[in-house]
């Protein structure tokens, strides 16, 4: 029995999120033939320290890294067991081989152990807080919810076709875009999740999509989506990874006061 089924009244709580940190990084080659992608630098920081902090700070507990290739290693090196990162447990997987996205979350089904989670792939940098998302979430309590980012280049990313409220399919780098709204790198999931990846098959690009995941809540009329402020972009070519660290400078040298004219600081 639940706490439900007395009459309690119980709330979901989001606990644990996933970053996924595999692929290739073909894109960037040279720099990838060095480490991982997600450990090259955004300013300041190693790329994978971003979607960390964003989980920290909105309270995210348990953490599992999904990497893969030859340089996953470097990842233990550098966050260890990632208490100095403020993250309570964290844990990591390795995927062998390139199965795409769908295929580096089903790693995280004993890590998941039912509940929840929230997914960021380990190369989107935005600013905006996501607790107000976890909660949205929590209280929706099942399904999954996406959240969009309108774009310029949006043939570069999963396309979100939305009316009214209702989101109708996501079509995964459409040539010829039906919308400027991006599905961003960042997901809500229940259990379900892995239900449906044990169904799909291989893309065309023979990788196992996380666009087919999120059409098939959207079929079941189990998918939410609110739209991310602030800025977002990805990191996984040269331009953007620019971008990123463009976008991210300019958070930091803001926050720096100015100084006060007649030089009293
Ligand atoms: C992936 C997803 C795509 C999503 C994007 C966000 O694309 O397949 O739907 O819009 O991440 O960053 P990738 O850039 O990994 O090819």
């Amino acid at each position: 029995m639940t706490p439900r089924d007395f009459g309690v009244l119980w709330a979901m709580k989001l606990r644990k999120g996933v970053i996924l940190a595999g692929g290739m990084g073909t894109r960037l080659a040279p720099l990838t033939q060095v480490t991982n992608k997600h450990l090259l630098p955004i300013y300041d920081k190693p790329m994978i320290l971003y979607p960390i902090e964003k989980m920290v700070e909105a309270g995210i507990e348990e953490i599992l890294l999904v990497t893969g290739g030859e340089f996953a290693g470097d990842f233990l090196k550098f966050l260890g067991n990632g208490m100095s990162w403020g993250i309570k447990r964290l844990h990591y997987t390795y995927q062998e081989g390139h199965g795409g996205i769908a295929e580096a979350l089903s790693l995280a089904r004993d890590f998941s152990a039912e509940e929840p989670m929230i997914v960021i792939l380990g190369d989107n940098i935005f600013s905006a807080a996501l607790l107000p998302y976890i909660k949205k979430y929590e209280e929706i309590g099942t399904g999954a919810m996406i959240l969009l980012k309108q774009v310029k280049d949006a043939h570069r990313f999963g396309v979100a076709c939305v009316q009214g409220k209702n989101i109708i399919k996501i079509v995964e780098k459409p040539a010829k875009p039906e919308s400027n709204l991006a599905v961003t790198g960042i997901y809500f999931y229940d259990k379900r999740v892995f239900e449906i990846i044990d169904g799909l098959s291989p893309s065309a690009r023979n990788e196992f999509e996380i666009t087919d995941v999120n059409n098939t809540y959207i079929r079941w009329a189990q998918m939410r989506w609110a739209k991310l402020p602030g800025w977002w972009t990805d990191a996984g070519t040269f331009e953007s990874l620019h971008r990123a660290t463009e976008l991210v400078r300019k958070v930091r040298t803001r926050s720096i006061p100015p100084k006060k004219p007649n030089g009293n600081a």
